[in-house]
């Protein structure tokens, strides 16, 4: 693995240190130098809105393991993770993992579907996360999580029937993108989109029944509801206008709450984007070369990110109209700008070496969530992107939400190889530093090569695994 050439978090041992290291990068990234135990420490306390109580302020990221059945059921390993899920200790557990809404949205063909067929084992599955939080923290401990399941339609990059067979139903002809694809693009017409939104409402219906609190409508990462938000070339009902941009978004929201009144409905979305980049010398990430002249994103991020902010400001006033008080930041895409969704040292098999140090990715998203905030002080916002952190991410975590900043502290990769990070923290005991995610990527490269995602370097339970050999062939295969 070629080295990318920056500072190791893992080195910045002591808070002069890190702060130091900040200084350097020219990042004023919040951050308290002791990180307190409950009951005294912000991420402790208790936060209650829209009927909903979640005990603390640590929330866990939805993550998907593409380990689910080709029917979409759940199998062992996705009950595992979301059993870790549960024994976190996070009060807040957003969306588990995307669930497709039917099967041509699925993102892969072991992603889990929520039907008819399925969703009593999706209810079964929500209930062993609930019981290994039970069993670890107490008969009560229930009364005080918060469960959610994200909802999606993959949209340019559904793969439903084969891990390398992309059938892509986009929502525009996207210069830059489009030709990423082997074969023509499909674009939704105005029809399907408005079946679509019936398949949410379903879906959510389903949600509701296998006890989910919240659902989320998921608008983030290049999938369809987020490339809506950007249709402005797209003729008809769901594109141009804010109005028809938000068509999709608004409807489903709409069809849930009239359908599922006591059903909160939460939305993650990308709140701001950067062009998409490719592989350039050197292996670095470099910006698309026509990408020069390119305006079509939901919140591009060209360099003042109060203007880029401008775009998720106008439909978190629309999303307050309708009711939605539960929002979950997140930034770009893993498919065309990974560097800027999940800041990390080394890149998954599809991606590059990051083109700039990887806390300047934390820095942002943390900067973004907080003028959101601050904007939409009676929102509750959910922050992502802390992993890349590492040792500082209690410290980062405890001043962002001290300081209101966000209202809770989201955790994704780091879950998958220190699942119990938030009750250490909280529980005031040092973290364990070998199970510390230091942002190998290999739970993203798995997937990308037909394999079930997971912490391979860290979490014994994978490297054990006959898959870790298959993932180190791919590895190696691409290295040449
Ligand atoms: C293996 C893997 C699967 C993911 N699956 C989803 C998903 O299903 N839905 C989603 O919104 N984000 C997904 N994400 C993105 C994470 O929720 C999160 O935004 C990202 O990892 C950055 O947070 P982190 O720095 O804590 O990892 C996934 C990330 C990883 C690494």
């Amino acid at each position: 693995m070629a080295d990318p050439g920056f500072t190791r978090i893992a080195s910045l041992r002591r808070a002069e240190d890190f702060r130091r290291h900040l200084s350097r990068l020219g990042l004023s990234l919040p951050f308290d130098e002791v990180a307190l135990p409950a009951p005294a420490s912000p991420l402790a306390q208790p936060l209650e809105a829209d009927g909903l109580r979640a005990g603390n302020r640590f929330c866990v990221l939805p993550m998907e393991g593409w380990d689910g059945t080709p029917q979409g059921l759940p199998s062992e390993l996705t009950e595992r993770r979301w059993r870790h899920f549960g024994a976190s200790g996070a009060k807040l557990v957003w969306g588990c993992e995307a669930a497709a809404v039917r099967h041509d949205g699925r993102a892969n063909p072991r992603q889990l579907l929520i039907d008819a067929s399925s969703w009593e084992a999706i209810a079964r599955l929500r209930e062993a996360l609930v019981a290994s939080h039970v069993e670890r923290y107490g008969r009560d401990a229930a009364d005080d999580l918060v469960v959610g399941l994200q909802l999606t339609h993959s949209g340019r990059y559904a793969r439903p029937n084969a891990w390398d067979r992309p059938e892509p139903l986009a929502a525009w002809t996207h210069p830059l993108l489009d030709r990423r694809l082997p074969g023509p693009v499909r674009v939704a017409t105005d029809d399907e989109l408005d079946r679509l939104v019936s398949d949410f409402v379903c879906a959510a219906r389903l949600a509701r029944r296998a006890g989910f609190d919240f659902v989320d409508v998921k608008h983030c990462h290049g999938y369809l509801g987020h490339e809506l938000l950007a249709a402005h070339e797209r003729e008809g009902r769901y594109g141009g206008s804010f109005e028809n941009r938000t068509r999709f978004l608004r409807s489903i929201v709409e069809g849930i709450l009239a359908e599922e009144p006591g059903l909160r409905v939460g939305v993650r979305f990308s709140a701001f984007d950067l062009v998409p980049f490719r592989k350039g010398e050197g292996g670095r990430g470099v910006p698309e070369r026509e990408a020069a002249g390119y305006t079509q994103a939901f919140g591009l991020l060209t360099g003042d990110m109060d203007e880029a902010l401008a775009d998720s400001r106008e439909m978190l006033t629309l999303l307050r109209q309708l009711g939605v008080r539960w929002l979950c930041t997140s930034a770009g895409s893993p498919y065309y700008n990974p560097h800027v969704q999940r800041p990390a040292l080394f890149p998954p098999s599809d991606g590059y070496l990051p083109p700039e140090d990887p806390l300047l990715g934390v820095a942002r998203q943390i900067d973004a969530t907080a003028r959101l905030k601050a904007a939409f002080p009676d929102l509750v916002f959910v922050g992502s992107a802390y992993s890349y952190l590492q040792d500082w991410l209690p410290n980062v975590a405890q001043r962002v939400v001290g300081d209101g900043l966000a209202d809770f502290v989201g955790l994704g990769r780091m879950v998958l190889c220190y699942p119990e990070l938030p009750a250490d923290v909280l529980a005031g005991r040092a973290l364990d530093r070998r199970r510390i995610c230091r942002t190998f990527s290999d739970c993203t490269t798995a997937p990308r090569n037909a394999l079930p995602s997971g912490c391979y370097p860290l979490d014994a339970f994978y490297a054990g695994r006959p898959e870790a050999g298959a993932l180190k062939a791919a590895k190696a295969a691409l290295r040449g």
